[in-house]
This record gives C-alpha cells, sequence and structure tokens, in this order.
C-alpha cells in the first residue's frame, strides 16, 4: 500500500492531479488540486474516508493494494471528486458499507447509481466505533453543498473537513510548509466555493468550538498540523469587516473607459484608497474574486456595446452578485457612443449586493474635464464611506 502516514493506523491515501487546470468549467486551478482520501485502520474495523475524482480511481484503488477489506466508506459530500471513486471501492470490496448522512445517501444514490443497501446512515453527533478509534459525524451543512459534514476522530484529533478549509494545490507536501502559498490557494477557494455561504459558513466555525483540533485534513492540499493558521484566517475572511480597498473589474474597447478608469484610480490613491484593478479582457477571475473577500466597494468599469455594459463586464458583476461579498458600496463608471441601458442593466444584475449605490459617472466618448471632476466626486465620496464606517 503506497499509502502516507499522519497518525498511527491513519493514512493519506489521495491522488495529486498536478496537469488541471479548471474546475467545473469555471473555477481556474493555477496550481493543480488534489483529491485527499485518508483510511484508518481501527482495532476492529477500517474505514476509507472519502475517495478521489473518477478520473484518478486507480491512484486510490493502487494505494489501497494489499488492503484486505474495508468496512466503511465515509461519504462527507457527495460532489464526484471526492465520491466518484466509490463504486469502484464498493466493487472491490462488496461488505463495505456507504457511511453518510441521509441527504447524501439520496444524492449518491442519484448521481453514482449507488443500490441503497449499501448504505449505512448517520445522524449529526453521532460516533461509530471502529475498535480503539471513534469517527464522530458533525453535520456542516451549505461547505458548499447542503449535504456536506465533517468527521472527528477522537483519539487523534484529527478533524476530516472535506472541502472545508481545502485549497486547490497540487505538492508533494503533506502538511503547509509554505504558509504564505497556501494561505493564497485556501483565500481563492474560500472565494469561489465558500464565500455565497458565508453566514452558515459562521455558524459551522462556531461549531468546532467545541473540539480539540491537533489536525485539519481536509480533501484539497496540504493538511494542517498547526490547525489555528486556517482557523484564524476563515474567521477573519467571514466575520471580520471589509477592508479600506476598491476593487475595479473594467473592459475598455477603445479607450474611453480606460482613461476614466485610470484617473479614478489615481483619484482614490491621492484620496488614501487602495484599488485591486481588473481589466476582465486578461484577468485570472479567481483573482477577481479573491480581491473581493476584503474589499468595501467595487466599482465596474464598461463601454458600452449592442446597446448594454460589454458582455465581459456583465460576467463579472453577475460573478460578484453570486459570491455575495462583504461590499458595502457600488459604483459603475464607463463611456458611451449614442446612448444605451448599461447601468440599468449592471444596477439590475446586483440584487444580492447589499449596497449603497453612489452616483456612476458615464460619460459620451472620450472623458473631457468635467467627466474627470465627476469622477474625482466620486473618489471623495468613496473616501468619506471608507472613513466614516472605519474601513482601514
Ligand atoms: Fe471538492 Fe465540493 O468538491
Amino acid at each position: 500500500m503506497n499509502a502516507r502516514g499522519i497518525s498511527p493506523g491513519v493514512y493519506w491515501v489521495g491522488a495529486v492531479d498536478w496537469d488541471r487546470r479548471l474546475f467545473d468549467a469555471l473555477i481556474p486551478l493555477p496550481d493543480g488540486t488534489s483529491y485527499n482520501a485518508y483510511l484508518i485502520q481501527g482495532s476492529e474495523k477500517t474505514a476509507l474516508l472519502d475517495s478521489v475524482d473518477p478520473r484518478m480511481q486507480d491512484v486510490l484503488l493502487d494505494r489501497l493494494d494489499g488492503m484486505p477489506s474495508i468496512d466503511y466508506v465515509v461519504a462527507h459530500h457527495a460532489e464526484p471528486d471526492h465520491s466518484g471513486a466509490i463504486p469502484a471501492v464498493l466493487e472491490r470490496y462488496p461488505a463495505a458499507k456507504v457511511l453518510t448522512n441521509p441527504r447524501c445517501k439520496g444524492m449518491l444514490m442519484d448521481t453514482l447509481l449507488i443500490p441503497e443497501d449499501r448504505f449505512i446512515t448517520v445522524e449529526d453527533g453521532e460516533t461509530v466505533s471502529l475498535g480503539d478509534k471513534t469517527l464522530k459525524f458533525v453535520y456542516m451543512p451549505w461547505v458548499h453543498w447542503p449535504e456536506t459534514m465533517v468527521s472527528y476522530l477522537q483519539e487523534d484529533r484529527i478533524l476530516f473537513t472535506c472541502d472545508f478549509f481545502g485549497s486547490h494545490i497540487a505538492t508533494t507536501d503533506l502538511y503547509v510548509t509554505d504558509e504564505p502559498r497556501v494561505y493564497e490557494a485556501a483565500k481563492r477557494y474560500y472565494a469561489e466555493i465558500m464565500m455565497p455561504f458565508r453566514k452558515v459558513i459562521e455558524k459551522n466555525l462556531a461549531k468546532l468550538a467545541d473540539y480539540d483540533i491537533a489536525m485539519i485534513a481536509p480533501s484539497h492540499g496540504p493538511i494542517y498540523n498547526q490547525p489555528a493558521f486556517i482557523l484564524d484566517a476563515y474567521r477573519e475572511w467571514v466575520t471580520a469587516d471589509p477592508k479600506n480597498i476598491v476593487v475595479l473589474p473594467y473592459i475598455s474597447m477603445w479607450g474611453s473607459t480606460k482613461a476614466m478608469v485610470d484617473h479614478l484610480v489615481d483619484a482614490l490613491i491621492e484620496r488614501g484608497v487602495a484599488v485591486e484593478l481588473f481589466n476582465l479582457a486578461v484577468t485570472d477571475v479567481g483573482k477577481l474574486a479573491m480581491a473581493l473577500v476584503d474589499a468595501a466597494t467595487i466599482v465596474v468599469g464598461t463601454p458600452t456595446v449592442l446597446t448594454g455594459a460589454h458582455p465581459g463586464v456583465v460576467y463579472a458583476a453577475y460573478l460578484a452578485n453570486a459570491l455575495r461579498p462583504k461590499l458595502r458600496f457600488a459604483s459603475i463608471v464607463g463611456s458611451y457612443g449614442w446612448g444605451g441601458k448599461a447601468v440599468e442593466q449592471i444596477a439590475s444584475m446586483i440584487p444580492n449586493l447589499k449596497v449603497e449605490v453612489l452616483a456612476p459617472v458615464l460619460c459620451q466618448g472620450y472623458p473631457r474635464e468635467a467627466d474627470f471632476e465627476a469622477l474625482d466626486c466620486l473618489a471623495d465620496a468613496i473616501a468619506e464611506r471608507h472613513r466614516e464606517n472605519h474601513l482601514t
């Protein structure tokens, strides 16, 4: 068995996907990812915790070579990057049962066609003994699907969290060794996947206060043997006030919107406001999502095309609305040739953002003196709002 021990009788048996560059045909994975499965050998029973992406199921099965029996396959989450190889494991181990919650059971029956008699369901807070090791199951809904749960190995004080606290990194490191790198990847992961469920994540974080945790073992990226590192980061991302930052995604077709954006960036800097600028024609949307974790204000820059905002800006607005960041203020700047409804269109697309909309600045053609003055007023308004709200 080509497994890596993390505690006596506890092994990492996952797969590292060095080549993957996109998840859900949506999320960029600049550093690849891993699908972490774990094997726990108790004195009486053996449990496999999650599986791997079905494209890499042979890697998991190879790691399990020489393992004569598996009693339980724990499914913390039904998404196929963790559950997709469970049918192959069940085929190799005909006596194995899938341990999961009722909601996840239904999803696995629907998506993987696993027969009902292969399941044992567990309730929230239930424990299952493996002999000298005990797994406790804790429901953690909406991390980021409704059926998600974690398990706590009581004797070893290891929390197995599946997607919760994960990071998309392909690495040979079993544990976090490069904290800045993992912080960045974990923040990207939080921004893209967890941020829309921030309120529920906050409640789930509170549940963990009852547990003495020596190690957090997620299903993507390295294991946290210093759990405070990721727990503190999540508390900051989820609950801290937004910062004195403007996120400015934009597109410019002929330079007018770019001239406005450049002026606004300088005006904000002069007023002590930091800016994260994203030219949507070339940007990585994951970077934009990360910037939204901390920003207090979003200003969208768009030319008018086909009577509305540029489709690339529409996409960014849709994404920002879906991610539900902590933004407090929003505005729009841009130019038009002869008319259009860009402002109304973008404003109607962000109902999830509980923001105060600051006066937009739209100009006809290339910006003139009055337009630059309007941009200065917008910068004044943003800086004032940030000051009034003590955003630093
Ligand atoms: Fe890593 Fe929601 O799957």
